[in-house]
């Protein structure tokens, strides 16, 4: 494992079985691409990865939208501009990294993922986790 690897973190936990599932899966793949940089396996493991992440957002995403759209979630419009903006920057990243391969396409690519872990995951995602448990009977409330 990469040194500077993530460790799954309780923090990252929603309480919704599908969507810590799929968010494990998610620093999984950023541990991955931390360990393709960190022995320098070039473009076919990097290639890879990012055949990962765009499966990874064609499935994640609908499957979270279509929970957000069962419990009745107000903010899912946002949420859903959102995810097509990270699947936008995927791809551009992509292209990015196979015209450019190199130190600063990997930054940048880093700088992507902690922000989607940090920024997406933990605020915005966490933003629907309440109505979702509510919806499915188990938000405990604290008196
Ligand atoms: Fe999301």
């Amino acid at each position: 494992m990469a040194a500077k690897s993530i460790p799954w973190n309780p923090v990252f936990e929603m309480g919704i079985v599908e969507m810590d599932d799929d968010h494990r899966g998610l620093v999984r793949m950023i541990n991955t691409f931390l360990e393709v940089v960190d022995n320098d396996e070039g473009l076919i493991a990097m290639d890879e990865i990012f055949r990962g992440l765009i499966d990874y957002t064609l499935h994640h995403f609908d499957r979270e939208e279509r929970i957000m759209a069962e419990a009745g979630f107000g903010g899912l419009d946002g949420h859903h501009l959102a995810h097509l903006s990270l699947k936008d920057r995927v791809g551009v990243l992509r292209d990015l990294y196979l015209s450019r391969p190199g130190c600063e396409a990997e930054a940048e690519i880093h700088r992507f993922l902690a922000d989607w872990l940090t920024n997406h995951i933990l605020k915005m995602d966490m933003q629907y986790r309440d109505t979702i448990l509510a919806s499915r009977g188990l938000l405990l409330k604290s008196a």
